[in-house]
């Protein structure tokens, strides 16, 4: 189990001790350097054993039984809800609403509030450094109510560009709808500043929080953020964990997303009545070991501190960017400073395709992704096709950056 700290950053290697993942090791015997938390991050073993522990201890359907077993599930269920509204500052728990991931958050938010409020003619601002996921929703929402939509460009150095955010707010959007940390990139974008600027012309404003709230401490009261969308697998949690996190006000005011039991006040054969939220959102059963692993998750990453998190993939990331730069033919995408990033960098090296470099270093046991990240607008503002990227979390080391520049450097042998 993890031990209290009480340095500035983390103590890694009791970390590494509760992701059980992290201890594998090829066949010649290089163990596993994994730097791919941005796609999903490992899981430690209290999350492991909350999932198991559920399904043996306290497996029943929620919010139906009368019986124990079902009242006990539920207590569980809606603990962790209250674990998520604590982590990110929420004002109530019915304001956290449990989905898959940020994705289905965030069609939710174009197939309720979008439906509901978007009209044709009416203007939907996204951003040309969003993941697909933050791009589609919206683009199936404008073709369905003849709205426009409109992206912030994204500047030589990675960062959105907030002269042309002004510009497109001049035209007055109902929706706003921006990464907080881009998972191509990197970059850490000034949400708090666009969400005033929005507000300001009367916008609604959407966050995706997927690269965010894993790795930096979240206050959506302060944030002020209509609506945040993020993953549960990507913060140690379980996969098909997520949230979608709104003001209280706006979710009320939403039509259900998907008809069913559990979200329903009263059903007649032609017509039925909503419950209130969080519940209103949540048609059918649930992924409730998922949730209840999710809150093991939060519990986890609290003991450690947000803070130090960051701290810790700021120190990474900032010995990584020196050292990569040192890599002949290496070309670093977006911010210079690890300041301005979180622990995700995405390179180019040499004429070598990401996907053989991700093929070289996975010969080396070191496991990096490839592509365009679900990012293909990016990627075409920057003039690649793909990129390598790796991305840090809580468990990585500056061994793992080592193991990293010694893979790449084979790799630039290997072609040349
Ligand atoms: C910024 C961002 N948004 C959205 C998503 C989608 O997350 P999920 O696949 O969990 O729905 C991702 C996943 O990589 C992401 O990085």
């Amino acid at each position: 189990m993890l031990t209290q700290m009480n340095q500035r950053t983390l103590d890694t290697a009791a970390i590494r001790g509760d992701f059980p993942i992290l201890d594998d090791h090829n066949e010649r015997g290089q163990r596993l350097v994994f730097l791919d938390s941005a796609a999903s991050s490992q899981k430690p073993t209290a999350v492991i054993e909350a999932l198991s522990d559920f399904y043996r201890t306290s497996n029943a359907n929620i919010h139906r039984g009368v019986y124990g077993l079902s009242e006990r599930a539920t207590a569980l269920y809606e603990q962790a809800r209250a674990l998520v509204a604590d982590f990110i500052n929420a004002d109530s728990p019915s304001a956290c609403i449990f989905v898959r991931n940020t994705t289905e958050a965030i069609n939710l938010v174009a197939a309720t509030w979008g439906r509901r409020h978007v009209r044709a003619g009416d203007l939907i601002v996204a951003t040309v450094m969003d993941h697909h996921s933050n791009l589609v929703p919206w683009q199936l929402l404008a073709e369905e109510t003849g709205a426009d939509l409109a992206h912030v460009r994204v500047t030589g150095d990675g960062r959105l560009d907030l002269d042309h955010l002004d510009e497109l707010l001049r035209r007055e959007p109902k929706l706003v709808a921006f990464p907080h940390v881009s998972n191509s990139l990197g970059t850490i974008n000034d949400a708090a500043t666009i969400v005033r600027r929005a507000h300001a012309v009367g916008a609604i404003v959407v966050v995706d929080g997927a690269q965010s709230v894993p790795h930096l401490p979240t206050d959506v009261r302060a944030l002020d953020a209509d609506f945040l969308a993020f993953s549960g697998h990507k913060m140690v949690g379980p996969m098909g964990s997520g949230v979608l996190y709104g003001k209280r006000e706006l979710l009320e005011a939403m039509p259900p997303y998907m008809g069913g039991g559990g979200m329903i006040r009263r059903v007649e054969l032609g017509k039925a009545t909503w419950a209130d939220i969080p519940n209103r959102f949540e048609a059918g059963t649930p992924a409730v070991a998922d949730a209840i692993g999710l809150g093991a998750a939060i519990e986890y990453l609290s003991a450690l501190g947000m803070e130090r998190v960051r701290e810790h993939e700021r120190e990474l990331t900032e010995v990584a960017l020196d050292r990569l730069r040192e890599v002949p033919g290496l070309r670093l995408l977006g911010p210079t400073t690890a300041e301005d990033r979180a622990g995700v960098i995405s390179f180019e090296l040499g004429e070598i395709h990401p996907h053989d470099v991700a093929a070289i270093l996975d010969g080396e046991n070191v496991a990096v992704r490839a592509g365009h990240h679900c990012c293909q607008p990016l990627m075409r503002e920057l003039g690649v096709v793909a990129t390598t990227r790796a991305s840090f979390y809580l468990y990585n080391t500056l061994d793992d950056v080592d193991r990293l520049v010694a893979a790449l450097e084979k790799a630039n042998k290997i072609f040349h």
